[in-house]
C-alpha cells in the first residue's frame, strides 16, 4: 500500500487523514464481481461501512446496488448514481420522514424489521398513491460466531421479525394493499471468517422460504445480507477476502428457484483494506513500566479498537525498512491518542522500532467503519481524506 513516493508524499501533509489506495478498492471491487457474477448474485454495497464520495463513485462505477440504513444513506445512493431499482432501504428504526423520501426517490425494495412496521409503510405509501416493495427481515437464530457487539442474527438481538412472528407478518401483508411482497432477508452479523456459519444461515433461509411458499406468497429474494470478514493480521499479503468460497457456500446450500434473485449486502468486505489512518507520532513517553506513544489520532477518528477491542495492525513508516535510517532497537509501546479517555488507545505493547516525535504512523485496514464512526468529541476537527492516484 505505501512505496517511498507516499511516504515522502505524506511528509508534506498535515496529520491525521485517511489514506485511500483507489487501486486496493478496485482490486478488491473486481475480485467480488467476478466471483458474485459466476453464480448470476446481485451484491448491494452496504454503505454504513464508508460512505466516502470517490468510494460511493468508485463502488457505483463497478455496477453494484446500495444498501442504505437511513434516509440521508438513501439521498447518497441516489447522488452518487446509483439506479432507483438499485437501492435498498434497511434498519430498525426509520422515522416517517425517511420512509417518505425513500418513496419518493421509487427505491427498489423496504427490508421491513416488524409487523408494526409494515402497516407504517403501508399508510405513507397509500398517501402517496404508491406501491411499496418490501423484503420481510427474519431474525434467524444463527450465531454468526464473531464478536457480540457486531452479532445481529440471535433471538436476543433487536434485529427483524422472529420465526414465531411470521403468521402475524402473512396477516399484515395480506391487509396492505400497498405493500407488494418482494422476498425475505437476513443478516446475522460482521466479520464472519467461518463459511460454515454461512451453510447455518442457508439451511434457515430455505426452511423460512418454504413457510412463505407454503402460506401462498411468491419469493422473488433471497437476500442473505453481509457480514464477510477480512484479515485483520494481514492487510497486504491477504488483501482481498475469499469472496470466491463465500459465493460457493451460497451456490451449494441455498435453495434457489428459477427465477428467483439472491441479494448480498457486502460492505467490510469491500472497503476495509483500501484505507489507512495516517497519524504522527507527537510525544514518547517512557516510563518504569510502560513506553507510551502519543498520537495525534484517537477514537475521534478509528473507534473500533476502543469500542470492539479490535486489532488493527500498525506501522512505523518513518523507520521501516527502507527508510534511510539506520536501525534501531524494538521498543515495546502502548499506542495511544489525545483524547482525554483511558479507553483511548489503538493497542497495547506494540513491538515497533523505537520511535520518535514526527514519526509517521499508519494504522491499517481502516476502510470499514472507520470514517463513517469518526466524531467530535473534545470539539475536535473533522479530518480529511487523501487518496492514491487521480480519481474519477
Ligand atoms: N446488512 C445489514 C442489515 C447490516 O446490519 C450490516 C452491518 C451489513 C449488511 C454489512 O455488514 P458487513 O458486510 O460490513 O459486515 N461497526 C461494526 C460493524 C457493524 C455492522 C453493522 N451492520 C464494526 O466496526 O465492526
Amino acid at each position: 500500500m505505501f512505496n517511498k513516493n507516499t511516504i515522502t508524499r505524506f511528509e508534506q501533509l498535515e496529520t491525521p487523514f485517511y489514506y485511500y489506495d483507489l487501486n486496493v478498492l478496485s482490486k478488491t471491487l473486481e475480485a467480488c464481481r467476478t466471483a458474485s457474477s459466476k453464480y448470476g448474485f446481485h451484491v448491494h454495497y452496504a454503505m454504513k461501512a464508508n460512505f466516502n464520495p470517490k468510494v460511493l463513485d468508485t463502488i457505483q462505477s463497478y455496477g453494484f446496488g446500495a444498501d442504505c440504513v437511513s434516509g440521508n444513506e438513501v439521498k447518497a445512493a441516489v447522488e452518487h448514481g446509483f439506479g432507483k431499482e438499485k437501492i435498498v432501504f434497511a434498519g430498525v428504526g426509520k422515522s416517517d420522514k425517511e420512509i417518505n423520501a425513500a418513496l419518493d426517490a421509487d427505491i427498489f425494495c423496504f427490508n421491513a424489521e416488524s409487523v408494526q412496521e409494515l402497516f407504517i409503510i403501508n399508510d405513507l405509501a397509500k398517501a402517496k398513491n404508491k406501491k411499496a416493495g418490501i423484503a420481510i427481515r427474519i431474525n434467524p437464530n444463527v450465531d454468526a460466531h464473531t464478536h457480540h457487539f457486531i452479532t445481529t442474527g440471535l433471538e436476543e438481538n433487536k434485529f427483524g421479525i422472529n420465526s414465531w412472528q411470521l403468521p402475524d407478518v402473512a396477516e399484515a401483508l395480506r391487509k396492505c394493499p400497498n405493500l407488494q411482497f418482494l422476498g425475505i432477508h437476513f443478516h446475522i452479523g460482521s466479520q464472519i471468517t467461518d463459511m460454515e456459519v454461512y451453510k447455518s444461515l442457508c439451511t434457515r433461509i430455505n426452511e423460512m422460504q418454504d413457510w412463505f411458499v407454503d402460506h401462498g406468497f411468491e419469493v422473488k429474494i433471497l437476500n442473505t445480507g453481509g457480514g464477510l470478514g477480512v484479515d485483520y493480521h494481514n492487510p497486504d499479503t491477504n488483501s482481498i477476502s475469499d469472496f470466491e468460497s463465500y459465493f460457493k457456500v451460497f451456490s451449494n446450500f441455498l435453495n434457489v428457484k428459477p427465477g428467483q434473485e439472491v441479494h448480498f449486502e457486502l460492505g467490510r468486505a469491500l472497503v476495509a483494506q483500501c484505507s489507512a489512518l495516517i497519524s504522527r507520532v507527537l510525544y514518547v513517553k517512557n516510563g518504569l513500566k510502560k513506553n507510551f506513544l502519543i498520537l495525534d489520532a484517537g477514537m475521534t477518528e478509528l473507534i473500533r479498537p476502543m469500542l470492539y477491542q479490535a486489532y488493527h495492525q500498525i506501522e512505523n513508516l518513518s523507520r521501516e525498512s527502507g527508510s534511510n535510517e539506520p536501525e534501531k532497537p524494538a521498543v515495546h509501546y502502548d499506542i495511544v491518542g489525545p483524547i482525554c479517555e483511558s479507553t483511548d488507545c489503538f493497542q497495547k505493547d506494540v513491538e515497533l522500532q523505537q520511535s520518535f516525535r514526527g514519526d509517521l504512523i499508519a494504522v491499517r485496514t481502516a476502510g470499514a467503519y472507520g470514517e463513517v464512526m469518526a466524531s467530535g468529541y473534545n470539539l475536535r476537527d473533522r479530518v480529511g481524506s487523501v487518496y492514491s492516484n487521480p480519481v474519477l
